[in-house]
C-alpha cells in the first residue's frame, strides 16, 4: 500500500444545490437514510498510484463498469457516524478516529487498501463543513455520515482488487425508529446466524448486512422491530442485533454485554457506554449471556432492563423478546431507568452539554 503523507481535496461546488426553503422542508422529519446533502467526498486508490484524486463534489449517480469487482465478489466496507449540532451552536464529530481505525480493520479483513486515518478524517471534516446547514435542529437530529469503499477494478478474476473507490455520503436524520418508539421488540433468529468464528462478524462489510436481511424480514413477520442473533457454534449465546450491540441490566445494578471475540462488531457506542458506566461506578461485565438465561432472568426478575445501542439507534430500550415458543417482557415492557441514564449521559457528551472528560468530541469550528 502506498500512503501519501497528504492530498489536497479539490472542491467542485454543486451548481444546483437544494434551495434553502426546500432544504428546511426536507429537514422537518427526515426518515433515516432518505435525505441527502448537496455534496459527497471521493478518493481513489490504485496499486500503482496509491491514494489520489481526492475531491468534494456534487452528489450524483456513479457510472461504473458492470465488471467492477464489487458487483461480483462484494469487496465492500462502510462506516456509520454522526456530526452533531452542539448546544453552543458549534458542530462536532464523536470519536471519528475510532471510526477511521475500524474502517482500516474492516479493510484488512476484506483484503482492501487501508485508507490513512488523516484522509478519512479530512474527507469527513471537509464534507461536514460544506454541508453543515443540512444538520437538523431537532433534538435527535444529526448528520449521519456514511463513509464506504468499493472494489473498482474491472476484472472478473477472484482476487483482491487493485483499485478502490472511497466515498462519503451525508444524510440528515432524526430518530432511527419510526415515531421515536420508546422501546423495540426483538425476534430471536433460530435458523440464521450472523457470523461464525473466523468469519467477517467484526468487520463492517456490506455482506454481513445482506445475510441479516432474511432474518430481519422474519422478525418483522413475527411482529418484531429487530432481530437478535445467537452464536453460530452453540446457538445459545446472544451476539448482537442486525445493526446494534446489546446490553443487559440486572437487579443488583450491574450491567453485561457480549464480549468481543471476533463475531460481533466492536461498536463505538458500546465502548463509550462501557466507559461511561464504569466512570459512574457501575459494574459492567463483558461476558457471554445465553438466551436460556435471558428468558429465565426476565421471568425471575433478575434481569430488569435490556437495551440496544449504536450510532443510528443511539440507546434504544428493548421491551420484549419473541421466540417461536413465545414472547417474554423485560422489566414490564417499558424503558428502564439505567438505560435512560446511559442514553442521557451519552447524548449530553455528544451535544456538548456535559464535560467531555474523555476527549471524545472532535469540534469542527
Ligand atoms: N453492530 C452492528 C452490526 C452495527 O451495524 C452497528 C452500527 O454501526 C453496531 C453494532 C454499533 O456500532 P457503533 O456503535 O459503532 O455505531
Ligand atoms: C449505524 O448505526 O451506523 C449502522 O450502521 C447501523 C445500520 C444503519 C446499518
Amino acid at each position: 500500500m502506498t500512503a501519501e503523507p497528504s492530498l489536497t481535496f479539490a472542491y467542485e461546488p454543486n451548481a444546483t444545490p437544494v434551495a434553502a426553503n426546500e432544504r428546511a422542508a426536507r429537514l422537518v422529519a427526515p426518515q433515516f437514510g432518505r435525505v441527502f446533502t448537496d455534496h459527497m467526498a471521493m478518493i481513489r486508490y490504485s496499486d500503482d498510484k496509491g491514494w489520489h484524486d481526492a475531491r468534494i463534489t456534487a452528489r450524483a449517480p456513479l457510472s461504473m463498469d458492470p465488471a467492477s469487482s464489487v458487483l461480483h465478489y462484494a469487496q465492500e466496507i462502510f462506516e456509520g457516524m454522526k456530526a452533531y449540532r452542539l448546544a453552543d451552536g458549534g458542530t462536532a464529530l464523536f470519536r471519528p478516529e475510532a471510526n477511521a481505525r475500524r474502517f482500516q480493520a474492516s479493510a484488512r479483513r476484506m483484503a482492501m487498501a487501508e485508507l490513512p486515518e488523516h484522509l478519512f478524517l479530512e474527507s469527513i471534516e471537509r464534507l461536514v463543513e460544506i454541508d453543515r446547514d443540512w444538520i437538523p435542529t431537532s433534538d435527535e437530529g444529526a448528520l449521519y455520515l456514511r463513509p464506504f469503499m468499493i472494489a473498482s477494478e474491472v476484472f472478473l478474476g477472484v482476487k483482491p482488487s487493485a483499485e478502490y473507490l472511497y466515498m462519503v455520503l451525508a444524510s440528515s436524520v432524526g430518530a432511527y425508529f419510526k415515531g421515536g418508539a420508546p422501546t423495540v421488540s426483538i425476534w430471536v433468529s433460530q435458523d440464521y446466524t450472523r457470523a461464525a468464528p473466523g468469519g467477517t462478524g467484526e468487520a463492517k462489510c456490506g455482506g454481513n448486512y445482506a445475510t441479516s436481511l432474511v432474518a430481519q424480514a422474519e422478525a418483522i413477520r413475527n411482529g418484531c422491530d429487530q432481530v437478535v442473533f445467537l452464536d453460530a457454534v452453540e446457538r445459545r449465546y446472544v451476539e448482537e442485533l442486525g445493526g446494534m450491540n446489546v446490553f443487559f441490566v440486572f437487579d443488583d445494578g450491574s450491567m453485561a454485554t457480549p464480549p468481543l471475540r471476533g463475531t460481533i462488531l466492536p461498536g463505538i457506542t458500546r465502548d463509550s457506554i462501557l466507559t461511561i458506566a464504569r466512570a459512574q461506578g457501575i459494574t459492567v461485565r463483558e461476558e457471554p449471556y445465553a438466551i436460556d438465561q435471558w428468558r429465565a432472568d426476565a421471568a425471575s426478575g433478575r434481569l430488569v432492563e435490556a437495551f440496544a445501542c449504536g450510532t443510528a439507534a443511539v440507546v434504544t430500550p428493548i421491551g420484549s423478546v419473541a421466540e417461536p415458543q413465545g414472547r417474554f417482557e423485560i422489566g414490564g415492557g417499558g424503558p428502564g431507568q439505567l438505560t435512560l441514564r446511559m442514553r442521557d449521559a451519552l447524548v449530553a457528551i455528544q451535544r456538548g452539554t456535559a464535560p467531555d472528560t474523555n476527549g471524545w468530541l472532535h469540534r469542527l469550528d
